[in-house]
């Protein structure tokens, strides 16, 4: 197996691992340090079929479903992200975290590229390690116990779910989610702190009023994802791409219209942050 760290900051591209194959113990141990060290890991020349995607995911986590899109009738938990050629919004084309409005967000994403534009659809990644350790010890301070709250339902993002929703829904009519996560929250593993909050999700921060926590979010949302502290990743078919929700942001960009582009992705359960 060999890495190559694509930025400064974060991500790195895992080479010499076939994905399709069972992987040993030992391997799985070696990719998972590899993806807490860089916060995101990507892999190339992976054809995998929805098992084989599954059994990768199984053997990093535990699979759960999206609240709002339907999966597959024999894999649940794997959803389709697409855009289609007449489409001109695209899939949580924002920065965020994944899901954070959940009690339990989740812990990493799995995307798969299947269908590709020639051009453009690029995924952003942010290092919020790097975003934290980079601010004051007196803002550092100031944040540590303040408490983001989250909503399933801020406008800018809800809006990038509609051409989804519309032909991939959950019957059940999907409802508001809200929940608050520290702002500065420790990893789990890694036991780093990281910066959680994300314009996407974040609305407000417990007991402050509206005008008290509009100017701090603005200020963290903007620091969070100075340009070094991110990395950049251009797609091709089969391309497998975990990252660590933890600890990392995620936008993808949004430049090819009249394309297609098709990403399966499967989300593995979090604990509650701290
Ligand atoms: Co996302």
């Amino acid at each position: 197996m060999k890495v190559r760290k694509i930025s400064g900051a974060l991500g790195a591209e895992i080479m010499g691992v076939d994905l399709t194959k069972e992987l040993t113990a030992d391997l799985v141990k070696e990719i998972r340090d590899v993806f807490l060290n860089n916060n995101v890991i990507f892999l190339r020349n992976q054809p995998l079929s929805s098992q084989q995607f599954m059994n990768f995911a199984r053997s990093m986590g535990k699979p759960v479903e999206y609240p709002f899109v339907k999966g597959f009738d024999s894999f649940p938990e794997i959803i389709e992200v697409k855009k289609l050629e007449h489409e001109r919004s695209n899939f949580g084309g924002v920065w965020h975290s994944d899901t954070t409005y959940l009690e339990y967000p989740p812990m990493g994403s799995m995307l798969l590229s299947k269908e590709i534009p020639p051009y453009g659809g690029d995924t952003l990644f942010a290092c919020q390690y790097a975003a934290y350790e980079t601010l004051s010890d007196t803002m550092q301070r100031m944040l540590s116990g303040l408490r983001g709250i989250s909503s399933s339902a801020k406008a800018d993002v809800s809006k990038t779910r509609e051409d989804r929703i519309k032909t991939d829904g959950k019957d059940s009519a999907p409802k508001n989610f809200t929940n608050s996560h520290p702002i500065v929250r420790t990893h789990p593993e890694t036991g780093r702190k990281a910066l959680y909050v994300n314009v996407a999700h974040t609305t407000g921060i417990e007991g402050l009023t509206e005008a008290e926590s509009a100017p701090l979010l603005s200020f963290l949302f903007e620091h969070q994802v100075k340009p070094e502290f991110t990395c950049r990743w251009a797609w091709e078919p089969d391309t497998l791409a975990f990252w660590d929700n933890r600890c990392t942001m995620h936008n993808p960009i949004n430049d090819y219209h009249g394309f297609k582009r098709v990403l399966h992705r499967i989300t593995l359960e979090g604990d509650k942050p701290i």
